[in-house]
């Protein structure tokens, strides 16, 4: 398969790092695109994969072609390449904020598939959530599942959950950097050294994802096991309870889903 990338920058690079890494694809199989010759220079020296300045050229390559350009860029890329798009290609489009709708109504009626992401892919540890219009066959779909796999989980959804999938999961790395940082915080106000106390909060918040992913049990089971009666735990619990800690979380991710669905792009 060979897979197209316009827009080599913090994602573009991520995606290109994982599909390399898990070895879904070659370095001869990836052509990306990029007009800063720095980046061109350093994609070549690490991951010796195709790097062209031409976003045409990258678009009659690709059999998988991902846009990862910048919400306001997207329009003028895809005015630049539609006549170049094979109708057995994929364009993928990772940006925020575009309905698949939108990039139809530029490009026609090609194959599409919209992917939320979230930074984390940048160490394969993205959630990717993926919808595509009806033109992308059940083998197609498996593809790019497979893909996407290659630098985090992949779940398929409705692209009327777009807007809430923004939220809970594409804005949402930086409310747990707040917390695990808050967390280092409060480790330091009580004497803890500072490298030591991210580690730790860090760890924690990983261990503490991995049960819920692997154990299947419900977070609330999960937290009544760590509380012993009298211990510390509970008194934590009961002090994020009293400052609307679960509260707030909800209202955060209510406030994010609704600029999400503000921030909608027509191209
Ligand atoms: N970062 C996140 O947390 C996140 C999460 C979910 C979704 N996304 C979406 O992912 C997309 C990429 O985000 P990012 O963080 O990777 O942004 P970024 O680092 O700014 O990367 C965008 C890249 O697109 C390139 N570009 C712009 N116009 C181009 C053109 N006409 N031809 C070729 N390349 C072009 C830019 O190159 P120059 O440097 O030359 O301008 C830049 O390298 C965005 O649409 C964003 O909404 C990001």
């Amino acid at each position: 398969m060979k897979v197209g990338i316009i827009g080599y920058g913090n994602i573009g690079e991520a995606m290109v790092s994982g599909l390399l890494n898990s070895k879904t694809v070659n370095p001869d199989e990836i052509l990306a695109s990029s007009r800063n010759e720095k980046k061109i220079r350093a994609a070549l020296d690490k991951y010796h994969i195709g790097i062209t300045r031409d976003n045409i050229k990258v678009t009659e390559f690709a059999d998988v072609l991902i846009i990862s350009v910048k919400p306001l860029g997207l329009a003028s890329v895809l005015e630049q390449i539609k006549d170049h798009i094979s109708d057995n290609t994929i364009v993928v489009s990772v940006v925020s904020s575009v309905e698949i709708s939108e990039i139809e109504s530029i490009i026609g009626d090609k194959k599409i598939v919209r992917v939320m992401l979230n930074t984390p892919v940048m160490v394969n540890e993205g959630m990717s959530a993926l919808c595509m219009n009806q033109l992308v066959n059940f083998e197609e779909v498996d593809e790019i599942v497979a893909l996407f796999k290659s630098f985090g989980k992949v779940e398929l959804v409705e692209e009327k959950y777009m807007e809430i999938i923004t939220a809970v999961s594409g804005t949402s790395p930086a409310y747990v950097f707040m917390m695990i940082e808050a967390m280092a915080d409060g480790g330091v106000m009580m004497g803890l050294p500072r490298r030591k106390a991210y580690k730790l909060a860090a760890q924690s918040v990983r261990g503490a994802a991995t049960m819920v992913l692997e154990s299947e049990l419900h977070p609330g089971a999960l937290k009544d096991m760590v509380c012993s009666p009298g211990g510390s735990t509970i008194d934590g619990v009961y002090t994020l309870e009293n400052n609307n800690f679960r509260g707030t979380l909800m209202k955060t991710i209510r406030e994010a889903t609704k600029k999400a669905d503000r921030l909608k792009q027509k191209l």
